[in-house]
């Protein structure tokens, strides 16, 4: 979602500033602007890709070592040059790029209009800039004072940059939910949305705390103050830089690369050696998430329940957080995060907190404001995901959760959990065999001539059908919905003829005979019938047109498995389709805002 890339130092401002914003690109966005302090004040924006406002610079002012950098993702106002950041004030003294959503804005707006403001875009960050404007005409206030006092008077989440035309060799910089990174180099000081665009320039960053804001001068030198203009001091952090930086190493997207990457991702989590300390009670668990995170929730439910025998409840945080849930000190709450920022989860992780409940979570990014919440973490170490599908970041939230499966059946059957280890320890080496050996080209052809699929599966092989479907979906736009296999027959067999693929999830377990009398269901209604299995399943002649076969994994493992096709199938789809896999329509990477 939104990004931000602003520079303040002795070197050119632009080329820094664009070259952060491509690498924020797969955030999710729909326009881009920058604005430049070279004298006077350069304000370039553009609807579309980064691409466009490049093309649209050539030939204009861009010199300057002050610089705002922002991709939106629109949330109030359509995308067009008008919505794009930065925004600015009335006078045009105050300069703004905001990630987030102001709530209030309508009411601001209206005490604005009424105050003789005029508003030129539909966005709630142009509330924000004039409204700075204001309090500082009106109280005389220093820019730092008028900035804090506005903080107060928002609702919501924000990430701001904001340049002030009367004092232009400074900047500001401050944040409330949505993530902010204060980069530290000499001389010069950086801020972006996250720490990945800023890791080929410094090192040192500062991940600024909610209600604080940064004031910083071209000479790289920053204070850091809370709202009551109390100065204040934050950690400072290393950041790795072949940690962040990423390329596509040959393949044809990111997302394709990440899918092959599983096994070194599997690898890396193995040997880190996270132990996750589970030593105070809980009489159950709640594992809140969204997405292909609440899958892996989902999964780990089903696994859990079966064989540590806990209760275990699995909630999408932007239900759980308005549902006012019953809650207490004897719940643990576990939040699943790639990104560490989705907006939900943490709202829901804070409401846990709030109740008293044990906080854990499992997260990709270090340093995510989840990471911070929470009482304990875990943390994925899938590196860093770029395509906005989520893929490896998937595969290791589930061995993160057979992990914890793992410490929560150690001391109860210690058979088991040897057991476990053993199938851990040879996943790696044995999922890169079935990325090398499965084709899903006929698959991958077959669903690109269609509309809509279905996707069926029982037990852990439902949340993986769930998974498939919205890996399809999100990157083909093919209408596709995951199932639990005995509910088909409660509404979705309705859809049934000769145009719907029905993508059967068949591994070798219990749920075998039922999963094959479904299939057997769609077949007699002419359904076009696909299904990925596990070797020892012998399909009845002539059931599937077409299908993937891949090894026999222990029950606990096989759902890492099965992900791996309906990786493959949604990406080799989308391609066929010609679409952007890793920059899908209208989707963000991270979702700052609820
Ligand atoms: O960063 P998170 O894991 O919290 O993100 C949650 C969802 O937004 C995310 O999983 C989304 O569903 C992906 N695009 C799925 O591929």
């Amino acid at each position: 979602m939104c990004g931000i890339m602003a520079y303040i130092g002795k070197k050119q401002a632009y080329p820094i500033l664009m070259n952060g914003l491509k690498k924020l690109e797969y955030r999710g966005y729909d326009s881009s602007g920058v604005a430049l302090m070279n004298g006077s004040l350069s304000l370039l924006k553009k609807e579309g890709k980064v691409s466009v406002l490049e093309d649209f610079a050539i030939n204009k002012k861009t010199d300057g070592n002050i610089g705002l950098g922002h991709t939106r993702w629109a949330t109030h106002g359509v995308p067009s040059d008008i919505n794009a950041h930065p925004h600015q004030s009335q006078s045009g003294r105050y300069t703004i790029v905001h990630n987030g959503i102001i709530e209030n804005h309508d009411h601001l707006r209206s005490m604005l209009i009424k105050k003789g403001y005029h508003f030129h875009s539909e966005t709630d960050t142009e509330v924000m800039v004039q409204l700075v404007e204001w309090l500082q005409t009106k109280y005389r206030l220093s820019t730092s004072g008028a900035l804090a006092r506005a903080l107060e008077m928002v609702e919501g989440s924000f990430a701001i940059v904001l340049f002030d035309l009367h004092y232009p060799d400074q900047l500001w910089a401050a944040r409330r939910q949505s993530p902010l990174v204060l980069g530290i180099g000499p001389g010069e000081l950086y801020i972006s949305s996250d720490a990945m665009p800023l890791a080929e320039y410094i090192d040192t960053v500062i991940y600024l705390e909610n209600d604080t804001f940064a004031e910083m001068n071209d000479c790289g030198s920053y204070q850091l103050y809370d709202l009551n203009l109390q100065q204040v001091i934050q950690p400072i952090s290393k950041i790795k830089q072949d940690e962040l930086i990423c390329d596509m190493q040959g393949f044809s997207s990111f997302m394709e690369k990440e899918i092959h990457e599983q096994p070194k991702a599997i690898s890396r989590l193995l040997n880190a050696g996270n132990q996750v300390g589970l030593d105070q009670d809980f009489d159950r668990i709640i594992i809140t998430a969204c997405g292909t995170s609440w899958h892996s929730g989902l999964i780990a439910k089903y696994l859990f329940e079966k064989y540590a025998r806990i209760n275990v409840e699995v909630e999408y945080a932007s239900e759980f957080r308005y549902r006012n849930p019953v809650l207490s000190s004897k719940d643990l709450v576990i939040g699943i995060s790639q990104s560490g920022e989705t907006a939900d989860t943490i709202a829901a992780l804070e409401l846990a907190k709030e109740n008293g409940c044990q906080t854990l979570a499992l997260v990709n990014v270090k340093n995510s404001t989840i990471s911070r919440l929470v009482d304990q973490s875990v943390f994925l170490e899938a590196g860093p995901e770029i395509g906005v599908a989520s893929t490896k970041a998937f595969t290791n939230q589930l061995v993160g959760l057979i992990s914890i499966l793992n410490t929560l059946m150690g001391k109860s059957n210690p058979e088991f959990s040897k057991q476990l280890n053993n199938e851990l320890k040879r996943l790696p080496m044995a999922i890169d065999r079935v990325l090398k050996s499965i084709d899903v080209q006929k698959v991958s052809e077959l669903l690109s001539h269609a509309r809509n699929a279905l996707f069926l599966g029982r037990g852990t092989m439902y949340p993986i059908a769930l998974e498939g479907a919205l890996k399809l979906k999100e990157i083909s736009y093919i209408h596709a919905e995951g199932y639990p296999a005995g509910e088909m027959k409660h509404g979705p067999i309705a859809l049934i003829d000769e145009n719907m693929p029905v993508i059967a999830i068949c591994n070798d377990d219990e749920h075998l005979p039922k999963i094959l009398s479904n299939v057997e269901e769609v077949k007699a209604r002419k359904g076009k019938i696909i299904v990925i299995k596990s070797k020892n399943v012998t399909l009845p002649k002539g059931l599937a047109d077409c299908s993937i076969e891949i090894p026999d994994f222990h029950e606990v493992i096989a759902p890492i498995a099965y992900a791996l096709p309906l990786q493959l199938i949604a990406h080799d789809t989308a391609s066929l389709l010609n679409l952007d896999v890793d920059k899908p329509r209208n989707l963000a990477k991270s979702v700052t805002v609820e």
